[in-house]
């Protein structure tokens, strides 16, 4: 019988990251899920079907550590996990902006330090970045340095892990629970006059970005390369 493909998902107990875990769920890989909250993960196991869940915090290199330890040899690597801070740059304290590096970025690059040597021959690695590091907008200069700095990553690694391939997932505005933090009227009043710009005269859904990692997972001639799943959102 053919052995079931192993995807681990950093971040996959919400939003895009649980898409992509459902979807490849679907399509038969074995997922293992990891994030801070017990309770997020829990919701989300049941809500893929089955996925091995482990509670990681990104920012602390021993618990990535320990974590690719215990989940053992692996197929593909999915990272979505990160806060985020917005502010005006002149105002931003720096703890918060190295706070925001220290999930988005450093998290990412240590998931993909620490996890590498355990992925299996003809795997890859799926980083996530964002619309704002071709296309900035206002108040959010961290995390147009930081997506670009993953891009970067992604380029780098995609030559240096050969022939591991590695690649990134660049969202534009897509509805996740990281909006929950603007009241209902106001965030459905962004996505309304979002979707009126963009190209595709929509905003994103979780799924949307679910099947560009399957595609990134099963593409074999894909490395070192940036989906921009974005309605259009980099070239208005
Ligand atoms: N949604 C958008 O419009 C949008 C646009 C552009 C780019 N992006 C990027 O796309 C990616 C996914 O975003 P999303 O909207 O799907 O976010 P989300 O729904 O908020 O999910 C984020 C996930 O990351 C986990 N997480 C956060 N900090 C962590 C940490 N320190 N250690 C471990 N896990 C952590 C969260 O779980 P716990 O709370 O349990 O830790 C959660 O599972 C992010 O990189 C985001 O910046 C999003």
């Amino acid at each position: 019988m053919e052995r079931k493909l192993r995807t681990v998902i950093i971040g996959g107990s919400s939003g895009m990251g649980l898409a992509a875990a459902q979807k490849l769920y679907s399509l038969g890989h074995e997922i293992v899920i990891a994030s801070r909250s017990k309770d997020k993960l829990e919701k989300a196991a049941k809500m893929i079907g089955k996925a091995e869940s482990h509670i990681l915090d990104v920012t602390k290199e021993k618990e990535m550590i320990q974590f690719f330890n215990s989940v053992g040899p692996f197929d593909h690597l999915v990272t979505s996990a990160a806060n985020f801070v917005m502010g005006p740059f002149l105002k931003m304290p720096l703890d918060e902006a190295k706070q925001f590096f220290d999930s988005k970025f450093w998290g990412q690059y240590l998931a993909a330090k620490h996890g590498a040597p355990h992925i299996r021959k003809g795997g890859s690695i799926t980083f996530f970045c964002g619309v704002a590091g071709q296309k900035p907008f206002m108040h959010f200069s961290t995390g147009s340095a930081i997506n670009a700095a993953i891009e970067g990553l992604t380029r780098a690694l995609a030559l240096e892990l050969s022939p591991l391939r590695v690649n990134a997932i660049s969202p534009g505005t897509v509805v996740t629970p990281v909006w929950d933090v603007v009241p209902e009227q106001a965030r459905l009043t962004e996505f309304e006059e979002t979707a009126k710009k963009l190209p595709a005269k929509r905003v994103g859904q979780p799924e949307d970005i679910a099947q560009a990692a399957v595609y990134l997972i099963q593409c074999g001639y894909a490395t070192g390369s940036i989906v921009y799943v974005d309605g259009g959102g980099r070239i208005i």
